[in-house]
């Protein structure tokens, strides 16, 4: 992508309150019967709750350095929109459970390494490991918001929150950036840091898989791997269309909004019957699950 001016009215960031009924996952495997795919999305969603947590402890940290107006209300609203999902993630991983995907326990020992990891970080590198995590993270969700057809296997409460949980993820992908841009300022930190943890975040990902299938006691079939590769690597694969997205933090001059994508957002909410500029008592009267603000 070529440099360009970030946009300046960037969307508001405003917790919703969510409740999934996940009483519809009945399945272990949930996406289509796919140990591979079924266990890599547990992965991600046990890894969530403690990842999203330290994202908050680490713009914490910062808080007090900050004397923009307009950021700190952002970061206010940053904080809230990690804790729901943080706390929405923990409901489905408990629903996993129960079925014998056991996210909760990966829930756990991350919880652990971010804690020890915290000690022993300096908080410059925790700040900076948030900004490209939330990166990652934007990324991933402007994917699945431009091709919702591969959610289409979930679940509705499954499907519903991991919509949800992108939409605010591309809403506030600009905060932690900006907390390290006014308080911190090295990119070359943000870069170094960037690429030792994306190598840890696909190592640690890969092993928490590996022990929910071994937890599962499920060998992967043929099947399971075709399918995962053509939901990994096939044309319209998600590692192959979030590379290029992701090369762009390593641009000197990166800013969050330089992708201006604030039309999925938009798309998101006109897809529930909700007017772009609805408020959040519209929403909650018009959603199919309860909402409110925070
Ligand atoms: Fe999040
Ligand atoms: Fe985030």
């Amino acid at each position: 992508m070529t440099a360009m001016q970030p946009i300046k009215d960037t969307p508001e960031i405003k917790p919703r309150k969510m409740d999934f009924p996940f009483s519809d996952v009945t399945e272990k495997f949930f996406y289509a019967n796919n140990s591979i795919i079924s266990t890599y999305m547990a992965a991600l969603s046990g890894t969530f709750p403690p990842g999203e947590k330290g994202f908050i402890d680490s713009i914490r940290l910062y808080r007090d350095q900050v004397s923009d107006p307009e950021l700190l209300e952002q970061i206010k609203g940053f904080i809230g929109q990690e804790g729901q999902h943080s706390y929405q993630h923990k409901q489905v991983n408990i629903a996993l459970d129960e079925l014998g995907l056991f996210a909760t326990r990966i829930e756990k020992d991350l919880e652990k390494k971010i804690t020890e990891d915290k000690g022993r970080l300096d908080s410059r590198d925790f700040l900076a490991s948030t900004v490209g995590m939330e990166h990652i993270t934007a990324v991933m969700a402007e994917y699945l918001l431009n091709n919702p057809h591969i959610l289409e296997p979930l679940t509705p409460s499954v499907r519903e929150l991991l919509l949800w949980h992108a939409v605010e993820e591309i809403e506030h992908k600009s905060v932690a950036f900006e907390v390290y841009q006014s308080c911190v300022g090295q990119r070359r930190r943000l870069h170094i840091v960037m690429g030792i943890q994306t190598l840890l975040f696909v190592w640690q990902v890969s092993l928490y898989q590996l022990s929910l299938l071994r937890w599962a006691k499920k060998v992967p079939s043929i099947k399971d791997v075709v399918g995962a590769a053509k939901f990994f690597l096939g044309k319209g694969g998600l590692a192959r269309n979030i590379v290029g997205p992701y090369l762009d933090y390593f641009r000197k001059d990166f800013h969050p909004w330089d992708n201006d994508n604030r039309h999925l957002i938009d798309d998101w909410k006109r897809a529930r019957g909700y007017s772009v500029e609805t408020d959040l008592e519209t929403i909650e009267k018009n959603s199919q699950y309860s909402t409110g603000a925070i």
